[in-house]
């Protein structure tokens, strides 16, 4: 469910059942000669969403430009400054957490935001602890890295080996073919797979690695792989997020016969399945 497509009533409805939210979090930057710019963004944002339609969660804007300094030697390519993104971050959870949403699932699409959203987390935390006396609400926050779980991890290393790389990975040009299979781009890879290695700046960055790839061959993404791994990354993240937003406390109150809104959980499982079940699942942990 996404939330731009809510109105005020149905979210404050929504609160009543969760207090969980999903935030597509990516990047707008170059993904060597056949990635989109938006190839982080846009990972992000298809798998966000396939979380949100299975959990029956909402899911919010997606944050499009993240922390990427290192790409704009490339054209294309924009940034936010690691301070700049901490203050975006703090001011798009401080304005939920005032309307009662206090789980915050932040699904990444750009391994450059982590350190940036940490302490981003770490600031929000900070902001509530400080105060003398402070007894707030329970805010929690976490951060998932799409192609970071096991499901995917296989996947990608079945479909590609050690040509994945590290930027510009078959995988996630695969998942935005996937996604927008009108958009696809082939180019000549020389060398195939491309060089890996450390950097710092921008100018070090193209210095280092010409083509934008790190360790790569993007050469191999096919839009059916893209789906698999999409469904991977989908069903990991979804089991996770359940069980963090809901945990154990669901069953319970599910078993004293207490209102339980189905619409809180996944809409396919449920269909044929015990909630209970679901719950059961989800809680089993990734
Ligand atoms: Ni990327």
């Amino acid at each position: 469910m996404q939330l731009q497509l809510q109105t005020w009533v149905e979210v404050e409805a929504n609160l009543r059942s969760s207090r969980g939210i999903i935030l597509p979090i990516g990047s707008t930057e170059q993904h060597g000669p056949i990635g989109p710019i938006g190839t982080d963004a846009i990972c992000a944002e298809v798998i966000a969403r396939g979380v949100g339609e299975a959990a029956g969660a909402l899911v919010a804007p997606t944050i499009a430009v993240g922390m990427a300094q290192h790409h704009l030697g490339f054209a294309g390519s924009m940034t936010l400054r690691p301070s700049t993104l901490i203050a975006v971050l703090r001011d798009m959870v401080e304005s939920l957490v005032g309307h009662g949403f206090e789980r915050f699932y932040f699904i990444n699409g750009h391994g450059g935001n982590i350190a940036t959203v940490t302490a981003a987390f770490s600031e929000i935390y900070a902001a509530r602890s400080l105060p003398a006396g402070a007894n707030v609400q329970p805010v929690k926050c976490r951060l998932r890295n799409w192609w970071q779980n096991r499901e995917v991890l296989q996947l990608a290393k079945e479909l590609y080996g050690d040509a994945e790389g590290s930027h510009a990975t078959p995988s996630e040009v695969a998942v935005t073919q996937f996604a927008y299979p009108d958009a696809i781009k082939s180019a000549p890879f020389d060398p195939p797979v491309a060089p890996s290695g450390e950097y710092t700046d921008a100018a070090d960055y193209r210095r280092n690695f010409p083509d934008g790839r790190i360790g790569s061959n993007p050469g191999l993404a096919t839009p059916e792989a893209g789906r698999r791994l999409y469904d991977a990354a989908v069903a990991a993240l979804t089991k996770d997020y359940l069980s963090w937003v809901f945990g154990s406390r669901a069953l319970p109150e599910m078993n004293n016969g207490i209102a339980v809104n189905c619409s809180s959980f996944p809409r396919k499982l449920v269909k044929n399945t015990d909630v209970r079940e679901v719950v059961t699942a989800a809680t089993a942990g990734v």
